[in-house]
């Protein structure tokens, strides 16, 4: 994989561990201690391969009410991969063979009976919407990586969300870059409502990025490297990379509180508005033979 350059680096704040949330919400991503979140005898993926093993990896849904998408099913199969169980096995006994990044793994939806045991570190902040009900906001998600593996769609998650990570196991980097820096990052819509242009064409695992999107030079990014058993807070419409460093697992909840809820709402109120137009955008594309995207 091609070496991530990054133009410019400013220095990342740490969280006050339990300091909890005053008013306003952090204006810089929030970098912590989290030891204790997962609270069960076991190992995590162990907990998850006794419990869920038997779960189909093509039947694994995200929190955007997707399931798994094609490009990961062919991953998967071409792997030799079928069930949560095979994929943790060789995760876990350091197999040689290859092993996909599994992703957007829905606490709620896949792993209910483990969630209690998922105990949200105090920087995470009240949270009013982590509940199964809510999953369309909230979505706790697991993902499971080795050394190599990258998230690689520059984005910002959707309605105006904190997002809270924690390293249940292994070494993550984050490339993140401020809101403002939107700008710069050659946006496009998403696909699903509300229709935010929270999509970044820029592609950093590209070795040619800076000359491909060269206004992307200008912005801000930071890297934050979570270690294991340490925790991160990304504050609204920061957008993002990840990319993992040593094998591991990742959990990240959605944040919805005092902070960020009126602004939450109105991006879900501006989705209305936007309808008619995403309309027009679709036939248009549709008509010139393009994919909608
Ligand atoms: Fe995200």
């Amino acid at each position: 994989m091609p070496e991530l350059s990054l133009p410019s680096v400013i220095p990342v704040s740490t969280g006050r561990p339990g300091a909890g949330w005053g008013w306003r919400p952090p204006t810089t991503p929030q970098h912590f201690a989290a030891r204790d979140v997962w609270q069960h005898p076991k190992p995590f993926a162990e907990a998850v391969r006794d419990a869920y093993g038997h779960l189909r990896l093509d039947t694994l849904g995200g929190t955007y009410s997707w399931t798994v998408r094609p490009a990961n099913r062919a991953q998967f199969e071409r792997a030799g991969l079928t069930t949560l169980g095979e994929y943790l096995d060789r995760f876990l006994a350091n197999d040689p063979r290859p092993l996909p990044y599994l992703a957007h793994v829905s606490v709620h939806r896949n792993l209910a009976r483990l969630k209690r045991h998922l105990v949200p570190p105090p920087e995470f902040g009240p949270n009013w919407v982590d509940h199964p009900r809510l999953d369309r906001f909230s979505g706790p998600e697991i993902y499971v990586g080795r050394k190599g593996c990258h998230f690689a769609g520059l984005h910002v998650d959707h309605c105006a969300v904190h997002v809270g990570f924690v390293q249940l196991t292994g070494r993550k980097r984050f490339v993140a870059f401020p809101p403002e820096d939107a700008r710069y990052l050659y946006t496009w819509r998403a696909i699903h409502f509300p229709w935010q242009r929270r999509n970044s064409a820029v592609r950093l695992f590209q070795p040619d990025w800076q000359e491909r999107w060269p206004e992307a030079r200008k912005a801000r990014p930071v890297v934050i490297d979570v270690g294991p058993g340490e925790g991160l807070v990304l504050p609204a419409n920061w957008w993002h990379v990840t990319e993992v460093l040593e094998d591991g697992i990742t959990w990240n909840v959605r944040i919805v509180n005092h902070t960020n809820v009126a602004r939450f709402v109105g991006e879900h109120l501006l989705g209305i508005p936007r309808a008619p137009l995403v309309a027009v955008q679709r036939l248009r594309d549709r008509l010139a033979g393009r994919r909608w995207q």
